[in-house]
């Protein structure tokens, strides 16, 4: 199948997805819609440059008319104005949120058929309105969720265990992508040992067992994209990388079990919220939600982050 994949929003983050998405063959064309014009022909001028090199002759051109989305796959969505030094991510949501419902808007009446992703922040709401405004199926519109955040609880993980990312698992960060996000430290293993329990059966010479680490690891995780905007004003390679994961999970079918930003329909006691939840993710869109054993502590965080996430929906009712 010769898969499409139409881009709004082509900043950093948009042509990073790109760039990535290319150099992996994912689609036989790309289609690039940004408010700025000229700033979509010069993604496609640049990226159309670096494409021979990876083996790939992808079709690359600007979407001029929204109609045009009738004929593509899949829609990343990118837009929004970016996050500033300090801000955190829902700051952003009146602002973005106008902007996505709008686009929501457009793409609804294009007569798009296909699978919508999204990672314009505050995400998991913003893919709330999303759905909200379009009507899709919740299947067919997924946020990215807390799929950047848990791999970057890998990479630190991989450091302080001495393995690598993938030999770690049941390492998820939960709920919002942003400030009220959890760690499932409860099921983290390697080689089904645990790591943060100082027991019979864990990890041998776990920095778990020094007793500030979970902490630590904590902040550090969540506070990398803050970290990362201070030094270079924007995020745009985890993203793009992480978008092209998803994309790809759900291209080739793989039912890939990841965190995408999805609508709890009584998993984990919680509805009518969106936020990052485990989910199988393939050529549907989310299959299904997984429900994590979770310790009390981690269940009541992932409930305040609910909570923070709903009342932030609320707060842009009209
Ligand atoms: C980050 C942005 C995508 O966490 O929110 O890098």
């Amino acid at each position: 199948m010769a898969v499409k994949i139409a881009v709004i929003g082509c900043g950093a983050v948009g042509s990073s997805f790109l760039y990535s998405a290319i150099h992996q063959n994912l689609a036989a064309e790309y289609g690039l819609i940004d408010y700025n014009e000229e700033l979509a022909q010069g993604q496609v001028l640049d990226l159309e440059d670096s494409s021979l090199y990876f083996d790939s002759s992808p079709r690359l051109k600007v979407i001029k008319n929204y109609q045009e989305l009738v004929s593509y796959d899949f829609v990343v969505i990118t837009a929004g104005r970016p996050q500033k030094e300090g801000e955190t991510r829902l700051e952003m949501i009146r602002d973005n949120a106008k902007i996505i419902k709008k686009i929501a808007e457009d793409v609804r009446d294009s007569g798009f058929q296909g699978i919508v992703l999204i990672c314009s922040n505050p995400v998991d709401v913003l893919t709330y309105v999303f759905q909200r405004v379009s009507s899709f199926k919740f299947k067919r519109v997924l946020g990215s969720g807390t799929v950047l955040d848990s791999s970057r609880l890998k990479v630190e993980l991989s450091k302080g265990l001495g393995v690598t990312p993938s030999s770690i698992s049941g390492a998820f960060i939960l709920g919002e992508h942003g400030d009220s996000s959890l760690v499932t430290f409860s099921n983290i293993k390697v080689a089904g040992l645990t790591v943060n329990r100082c027991e019979d059966n864990h990890y041998p010479n776990s920095p778990f067992c020094c007793s500030d680490y979970e902490e630590k690891l904590e902040q550090v995780v969540s506070h990398k994209a803050y970290e990362i905007i201070k030094r270079k004003r924007a995020t745009h390679y985890g993203i793009g990388a992480a978008l092209a994961q998803i994309l790809k999970s759900i291209i080739f079918d793989k039912q890939e079990v990841l965190p995408v930003s999805v609508l709890l329909n009584g998993e984990y006691g919680l509805s009518q919220v969106v936020l990052g939840a485990p989910s199988i993710v393939g050529k549907y869109g989310v299959e299904k939600i997984v429900e994590m054993k979770l310790s009390q502590k981690e269940m009541d965080k992932l409930h305040r982050s609910a909570q923070i996430l709903k009342s932030n929906i609320d707060s842009i009712r009209e």
